[in-house]
């Protein structure tokens, strides 16, 4: 039954753990509940937000509209050849329930992408990345509907703009297109993508590597750099890495040859915000309940009682810092609302 409540709580629907709430929320399972609730409840004057769970969004104030989260499940195998499955996953499904399913099917293309939180109907949404792998690589397809008109729209890849921790839907569709569901294309011959540096440390020692032992590494290597989410309150990295020019990663270089850097594919560089905001020396900076984590700077904490506001004016004075030290404007990763 389709249910929309009055001043609802989101502590429990963002990972951040802040303590703030909604005027109206809505959950629905079907898409016919989800077209329902906008013709019902939308109105022209009110904001909206949509989310799944929570994971990659910092909420500063009460909201003081309309929050509708998807959570519309199912993951339906499409079709199957003797080298590829399709498979359309609705939005509500965990991301991490999805990867396991899709290992334990010998379905390869996810698996460095294991213990990322959050739903699938966001994924898309920055087009997530880990451990040299990014989703997009594995998107067929995104559908959802588009709160201007409520038209079902369905967006091939190649139409989706996706980037590093980005896709049109972050962009022009920000709030106005409302994923229902995604259709991926495994490999059922998977090869197996163990490049990146520390999962090629970590599976060294394997006699077999297969999709199951590069989950098993990366899920070791992200419970080594990321703080324990039943103890701290956090949505990953707060700022994105930013690409510089090469002649200014150079300048950079010839005062910090430490400083880590990544390909790119285009003429910039990518180097690590995390490594700035260590430099800049944040590393375990606490003021009150808002911190920064001291095993990856990158990452901002909640200790308990932070208000979004005191993460908020932390990631602030942050950027304020790098960008006197480094002359680098880092760009928020997190959807601060
Ligand atoms: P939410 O946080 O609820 O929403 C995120 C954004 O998507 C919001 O703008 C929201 O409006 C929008 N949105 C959500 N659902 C929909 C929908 N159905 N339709 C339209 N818009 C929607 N990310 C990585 O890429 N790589 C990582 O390695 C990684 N590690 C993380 C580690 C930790 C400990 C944490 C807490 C987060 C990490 N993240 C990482 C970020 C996060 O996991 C991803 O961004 C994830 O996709 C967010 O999913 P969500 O359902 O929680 O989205
Ligand atoms: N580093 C430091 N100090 C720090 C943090 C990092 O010197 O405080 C250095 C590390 O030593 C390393 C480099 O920076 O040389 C990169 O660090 P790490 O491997 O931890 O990766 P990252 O660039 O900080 C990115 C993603 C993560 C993703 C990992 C693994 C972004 C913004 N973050 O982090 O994604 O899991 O790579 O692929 O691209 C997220 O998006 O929320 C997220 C966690």
């Amino acid at each position: 039954m389709l249910k929309v409540f009055k001043n609802h709580s989101l502590y429990k629907h963002n990972t951040f753990g802040v303590k703030v709430s909604a005027k109206f929320y809505a959950a629905p399972e079907t898409p016919d509940e989800l077209i329902t609730i906008l013709h019902k409840y939308r109105t022209p004057d009110q904001d909206l937000l949509i989310i799944g769970e929570g994971s990659n969004i910092l909420l500063t104030n009460n909201f003081q509209g309309l929050v509708i989260r998807p959570d519309i499940k199912g993951i339906e195998i499409l079709d199957k050849s003797p080298d590829n499955a399709i498979i359309k996953v609705w939005a509500g499904e965990n991301w991490d329930n999805f990867v396991v399913y899709c290992i334990n099917n010998g379905f390869g293309g996810v698996e460095n992408l294991s213990w990322i939180p959050g739903s699938v109907g966001a994924c898309p949404i920055q087009n997530i990345g880990a451990y040299g792998a990014e989703v997009e690589n594995v998107i067929e397809s995104v559908t959802g509907i588009l709160t201007d008109n409520l038209e079902q729209i369905t967006f091939i890849r190649n139409k989706c703009n996706f980037g590093y921790r980005d896709s049109i839907f972050k962009q022009e569709l920000k709030d106005r297109f409302i994923i229902t569901n995604v259709i991926f294309k495994l490999s059922r011959n998977p090869v197996l993508n163990t490049t990146y540096g520390r999962l090629q440390n970590e599976l060294a020692g394997n006699k077999k590597t297969d999709l199951q032992s590069v989950r098993q590494a990366v899920i070791k290597i992200r419970k080594d750099k990321l703080p324990d989410p039943d103890k701290f309150g956090s949505a990953g990295s707060f700022f994105r890495n930013p690409v510089i020019s090469k002649s200014k990663f150079n300048n950079l270089r010839s005062d910090y040859s430490d400083i880590p850097a990544y390909p790119t594919n285009n003429q910039g560089v990518k180097i690590a915000a995390g490594w700035l905001i260590e430099k800049a020396g944040w590393a375990g900076k606490r003021t009150g309940d808002a911190g920064v984590y001291n095993k990856q700077a990158l990452i901002l904490l909640n200790y308990g009682s932070a208000t979004g506001k005191q993460i908020k004016d932390l990631a602030e004075k942050i950027m304020i810092s790098v960008s006197n030290k480094f002359g680098i404007d880092l760009q928020t990763e997190v959807n601060v609302i």
